[in-house]
Parts: C-alpha cells; structure tokens; sequence
C-alpha cells in the first residue's frame, strides 16, 4: 500500500488508463474491462484492474490538477512499478479548426505550473512529451477507428478559471487546446523512466463558447477510450 492508494502489491497493472474523474475509472471499469475489480478508494479516487481482450490492465482517477496527478502518477510509477499511463481527459479547444467531439494527442504540454521550476531552476525551460511510441500507435489506432487524430500542443494550466492567462498568444504559437494534467504526467514519466500519453476529447470551446451536450460527451469519451485501451494493451 502506498499513502495514497490501498492496492496491495501486484494488485495494479503494468499499465493504466488515467481518467480525471474516478466515477469514469469506475465507468471504464464496469464498461470495457473483464473481470475488474476495485483496488483502491481512498479519498474516493477509485481504482481497478481488469482485463481488456486477455491483458491485464487498471484504471484509476487522478482527481483534477498537476498536484492531484502527480500524487498518483509518482505512487504508480515509484511504489507499483506502472511502466505505461494514458491519461484519458476532457479539454477545451482553442484554435478555430479544433471541433467539439475532436480527439486530441498531447505531443507536448506547455504549461504554467510551477512544476519545471521546481525540478530544473531558474534557467531551463523543460518540454514535456509523450512516449513517441505510444503516440504512434494511438494516432494509427484513430486512424482505424475513422477519427484520425489531430496531434500537437497542448497547455496545462493550474488555473481553471484564470482571467491573466494570455490565450490568444498560447494560440498563436500552436497551443490546440487546455486541460490541467499532463505536462505533470510527461515529467514525472520521463523521471521514472517510464511511457506516458494524454489523449482528450474537446468538451468545450473557448473561442465560440459551445459545449458538448452530455450525450456528445459520452460517445466521444467511448470512442477515445477505444483508441487508449488498444494503445494500451500494444
Ligand atoms: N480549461 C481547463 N481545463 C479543461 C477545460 C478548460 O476549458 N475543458 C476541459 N478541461
């Protein structure tokens, strides 16, 4: 058992899907995997481990935020040995050719937590970045699925309501879309040596203020937890 998760030893996958959500780690669970069962519960961040098409897999919540992930991700990686976590979110589009319901891959996360400073020091800006195998293979997996894709940066913010942020420069340099998880996810993974992925779908739109009705946040959140569960089990 870890601080924060109550898996016994053996009890966790060497590789998880990571909603943000725990009720969508229970959703998953009860949804696509065989035979789950829950492993953790503590503080309601639910986990499983199941099978998906004969592999053993786990899912499990990471609540919202760098502070929340890295909590869980460093316990995965660190203290059950996990060697593959796909992060599995929602996020908001902020380019003008970025549609509601698109799939999203995190190539790079820019962010503005203070997470790089904290490990690197004042003068290096790190970049993090996905698994390029891992990328590879969710972006060939979405190209068979008939949803290719659209494959780029992304920015992790700390603040979710945050009227400072400069999003149209973000938009301007090629930043696709936000969500608050994985530039903490990309760096931990590259500390632990480890294959991480961020795959989203765009519930939201900052430029035109649309949303996905719940029904549209279903099927699309279905379609991309295809295209993670079959990355995941490569
Ligand atoms: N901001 C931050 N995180 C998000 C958003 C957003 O607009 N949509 C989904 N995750």
């Amino acid at each position: 058992m870890s601080l924060h998760i109550a898996a016994r030893d053996g009890e966790i996958a060497d590789r998880i899907l990571l909603p943000g959500d725990p009720l969508r780690a229970k959703y998953i669970a009860e949804t696509f995997l065989d035979d789950a069962v829950c492993y953790t519960d503590i503080r309601n961040i639910l986990g499983y481990t199941g099978t998906y098409k004969g592999v053993r897999l786990s899912v499990q919540g990471t609540g919202m935020g760098i502070p929340s992930i890295s909590i869980y991700a460093t316990e995965l990686m660190r203290d059950y040995g996990v060697k593959k976590l796909i992060r599995v979110g929602t996020c908001g589009a902020m380019r003008k050719d970025i549609r509601l319901r698109d799939v999203i891959i995190a190539q790079g996360a820019t962010t503005d937590s203070s997470i790089i400073r904290n490990i690197f020091g004042g003068s290096i800006n790190y970049a993090p970045l996905a698994d390029f195998t891992l990328l590879r293979q969710a972006y060939e997996q979405s190209v068979k699925q008939g949803i290719p894709a659209r494959v780029g940066n992304i920015v992790s913010v700390d603040r979710f309501y945050d009227d400072e942020i400069d999003n149209d420069k973000l938009t301007q340099y090629g930043i696709m879309a936000v969500e608050m998880e994985t530039a903490g996810l990309y760096t931990l993974a590259a500390k632990y040596g480890a294959q991480a992925l961020g795959l989203f779908t765009v519930s939201d739109h900052l430029l035109t203020g649309e949303a996905c009705t719940p029904e549209e946040r279903q099927t699309s959140f279905d379609d991309m937890i295809h295209i993670a569960l079959e990355t995941a089990i490569q």
